[in-house]
């Protein structure tokens, strides 16, 4: 035998800047010669954003003298897939965009996915900048450098980790942000919410008036606290070894929902749904206190979110079969709601259902429990049974 050590010690500095403001995309050039210099940008966006901001943006950077191209292609989670990661890659390649390119995602969280995939693996991967154009893209999905695109057997299956050089968070476009698609961004802020930080989500209850007419200020510190959260989580676990996956929270019934809904229910409708299905199974395991569920769904109720599945996507549909997601094989989903209906919110002590996420307060503080175990040891930490 001949063993070959190869010793890699890789000490790459990852870090980035996110960058949350109004009129900050008038200036995109300057940052992007700053924080991502590169020979070459390819603006990857889809068809909505490409005609709303795209257009003006690469006028702006020619201009200013840097070498900018446009890529766009149709808006829609139903495109967040490989056809659209290979075309747009075969479209760089046939536009010669060399080793000294860098990508622009300029859009929401499918734009941020898709050309983040499209950055990871381009000639074994380019730099990007993140230009986030929904609420949502804002404060979760272009953070942390998940990239990836769906797939028939279930969303985000391929996809790399990749780090942006820079996140650009211009208030400004969410104005022409539609407002279901605002308050679908508002379910990935109450998650940061439940999961990090109880006075933030009180701000969310009292704020709802202002935050539905994107009342600037309201907005401000919304985008900032939610990014404050997420940054700090992912810092924390770059990989989702640990502590990131409460960032998971909804999102392990959410993607159940979004791999059976066919696309009739937005991926931030689909978490609230999620959040609210999780918050009341954790009632009813006892290792969330009593109300937690109640206080959860009246907010997401108060966002105009959904609380219980669409009559197109029952979780009792899904239970033919085990529903894969990136976190992993999610086990019988069939029986989770069949589990809730059987123990009714609050008798607790039902145990199974490994690997979801279970807030133990009423906001601010979610410990993971997965296995039943885990959850039992949790909920004795509480003082329940
Ligand atoms: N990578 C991650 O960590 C992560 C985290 C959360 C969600 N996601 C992914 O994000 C996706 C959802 O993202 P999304 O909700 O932003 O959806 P999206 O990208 O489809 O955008 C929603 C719609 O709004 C349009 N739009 C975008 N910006 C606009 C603007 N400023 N004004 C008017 N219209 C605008 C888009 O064209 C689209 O039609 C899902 O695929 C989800 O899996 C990824
Ligand atoms: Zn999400």
């Amino acid at each position: 035998m001949v063993r070959v050590h190869v010793p890699i010690a890789e000490q790459r500095d990852a870090s980035y800047d996110i960058l949350i403001g109004r009129g900050l995309l008038a200036g995109l050039e300057a940052l992007l010669r700053e924080h991502c210099p590169a020979a070459r940008y390819a603006v990857i966006t889809d068809s909505h954003v490409a005609k709303l901001y795209g257009e003006q943006i690469v006028a702006r950077c020619h201009d200013a003298k840097l070498h900018v191209q446009l890529f766009e292609f149709p808006a829609g989670e139903w495109n967040k897939t490989r056809e659209t990661w290979a075309t747009l890659s075969d479209k760089l390649l046939a536009a010669q965009f060399a080793r000294d390119s860098a990508v622009i995602a300029l859009g929401g969280g499918v734009v941020g996915d898709v050309a983040g995939f499209v950055a990871a693996t381009y000639l074994r991967g380019v730099p990007y900048v993140q230009v986030p154009t929904t609420l949502l893209a804002m404060i979760d999905s272009s953070i942390g450098g998940k990239t990836g695109v769906d797939v028939p057997a279930g969303k985000n299956l391929l996809g790399a980790f990749h780090q942006p050089r820079l996140v650009v968070a211009d208030l400004d476009v969410l104005a022409s942000l539609a407002p279901v698609q605002l308050a679908a961004g508002m379910a990935e802020a109450v998650k940061h919410g439940v999961i990090a930080d109880a006075e933030y989500f009180a701000f969310l209850e009292r704020e709802r008036a202002s935050v539905a007419a994107k009342d600037p200020e309201a907005l401000e510190h919304l985008v900032r606290r939610s990014v404050e959260i997420k940054a700090e989580v992912v810092a924390a676990d770059e990989r989702e070894a640990g502590r990131r996956a409460i960032l998971n929270f909804g999102h392990t019934v959410g993607h159940a929902i979004e791999a059976t809904a066919r696309f009739e229910v937005l991926h931030g409708e689909a978490v609230a749904i999620g959040m609210a299905y999780e918050s009341r199974l954790a009632e009813a395991l006892g290792v969330a206190d009593r109300g937690t569920a109640e206080r959860i769904g009246g907010l997401l109720k108060r966002y105009q979110l959904p609380l219980e599945l669409p009559d197109t996507a029952t979780v009792d549909g899904l239970g033919d079969g085990p529903v894969r997601t990136s976190q992993g094989d999610r086990g019988d989903a069939g029986r989770w709601k069949e589990r809730l209906d059987r123990d009714g919110a609050g008798a607790g002590g039902a145990g199974g259902a490994g690997g979801l996420l279970d807030p133990v307060c009423p906001t601010g503080q979610v410990k993971i429990a997965s296995g039943t175990d885990r959850r039992r040891e949790l909920a004795k930490d509480r003082g329940f049974r």
